[in-house]
């Protein structure tokens, strides 16, 4: 699915010396590389702050907290994410809200987050778009929607850094938002790390004192926080990394390329004259600059195709097998299966194949023959 071996070769040197600059400077937590990196990644996302924390889960709740979500309060998301988009609404105290996703990008449906609105708008202070996969979430029709019913905007920008809609990054298209830099993200640490980029100066403020235990001044503690702070080993990573990073984005979408060409050479997509073929490809809207972080297919006889494909050697993986209104610990939210159709219908049938800008041709020739021995 993702050989990591193969960017650290290409950038081993760089990493050990920028690591061994920390380990010279003994300053291990925050800190000015800290500093610096937070000034670089914001300048990456084109907004005017950047607070690095430890995790994406982190920078979710950070980001929730100190944009003003409050307990009693609800927030509106997609069921199709990764566990963490959901229990941070929770852990900032407030309740998540489900509406569907959209069939052919699986990123949160503005027209299901409307209808849900006019059902019942009371106590949704924000919607949260989880940019799936590396491609944008429709930011027009949720920018619509949320101005509408005077909705905050916070991004799950977890899998999308570098991507953009109509120009703009990730990342800057809410009031604030969230960014993992876990292993196998397309901007990586070397551990847990994460960060919040927002053009608001009191937010930022807020998240870098929320992170250190809600201090801005040692010992003296104005509210509960958390220790999210970031490290200066991961800071000097991702420093190093950053510059690389446009690079690596751009062998993701070509590799995705490849992968849509030999698909559909060999037959195996669907189409208006093929209906009966087994792979159905996403959709990029034409406003999105898609970074692939995954590249997901939807596929009949899912699992049979896994197993095969893990015999033949060939990684895949399920992003995500259990939608969220699903999950055992949010049974009390009250949804039941049929609510979301088209999550649960994307959940049964999605399969990532590995993806990652060191990839090879041969590879990609090999996973969609693989592939295609499966259903011959
Ligand atoms: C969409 C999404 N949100 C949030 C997270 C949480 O990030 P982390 O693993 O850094 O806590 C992840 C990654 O795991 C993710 O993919």
């Amino acid at each position: 699915m993702l050989d990591l071996s193969r960017q650290y070769a290409s950038i081993r040197e760089e990493v050990l010396s920028a690591i061994t600059r920390v380990c010279d400077s003994q300053r291990y937590i925050l800190g000015g590389e800290v500093v610096v990196f937070e000034r670089e990644f914001a300048s990456l996302c084109g907004t005017a702050d950047a607070v690095g924390c430890a995790s994406g889960t982190d920078a979710l709740w950070l980001a929730m907290a100190a944009g003003g979500i409050r307990s009693g309060e609800a927030v509106i998301t997609t069921p199709f994410s990764f566990f963490a988009s959901a229990s941070s609404i929770l852990r900032a105290g407030a309740r998540p809200v489900f509406a569907d996703i959209d069939p052919e990008t699986l990123n949160l449906d503005p027209s299901s987050v409307e209808q849900r609105l006019k059902l019942s708008p009371a106590h949704i202070r924000a919607v949260m778009p989880v940019h799936l996969y590396g491609q944008c979430a429709d930011m027009d029709g949720l920018d619509r929607v949320a101005s509408e019913f005077k909705l905050l905007v916070i991004e799950d920008a977890a899998q999308a850094v570098g991507a953009t809609w109509k120009g703009k990054p990730a990342g800057a298209l809410g009031v604030a938002a969230a960014f993992s830099y876990y292993p196998t993200k397309n901007l990586s640490a070397f551990g847990d790390a994460g960060a919040v980029t927002t053009d608001d100066s009191a937010i930022a403020q807020h998240i870098r004192s929320l992170r250190d235990h809600g201090s801005k001044k040692r010992y003296y503690h104005d509210e509960i926080g958390a220790n999210s702070r970031l490290d200066a080993i991961q800071a000097a990573v991702l420093r190093v990394k950053m510059p690389h990073l446009q690079s690596w984005n751009d062998a993701r979408r070509k590799r995705a390329g490849i992968y849509d060409r030999l698909l559909v050479s060999a037959g195996l997509t669907k189409t208006a004259a093929n209906a009966a073929a087994p792979v159905v490809l996403l959709k990029t809207r034409p406003e999105a600059h898609h970074i692939y972080h995954q590249y997901v297919v939807r596929v009949r006889q899912r699992d049979e195709l896994r197993a095969f494909l893990t015999e033949r050697g060939v990684g895949s993986e399920i992003y995500y097998p259990i939608p969220l209104h699903l999950q055992k610990c949010f049974a009390y939210l009250g949804y039941t299966q049929g609510d979301l159709p088209q999550a649960e219908s994307a959940a049964a049938t999605v399969l990532a194949l590995p993806m990652f800008a060191e990839l090879e041709a041969d590879e990609q020739r090999y996973v969609v023959d693989s592939i295609a021995e499966f259903y011959s």
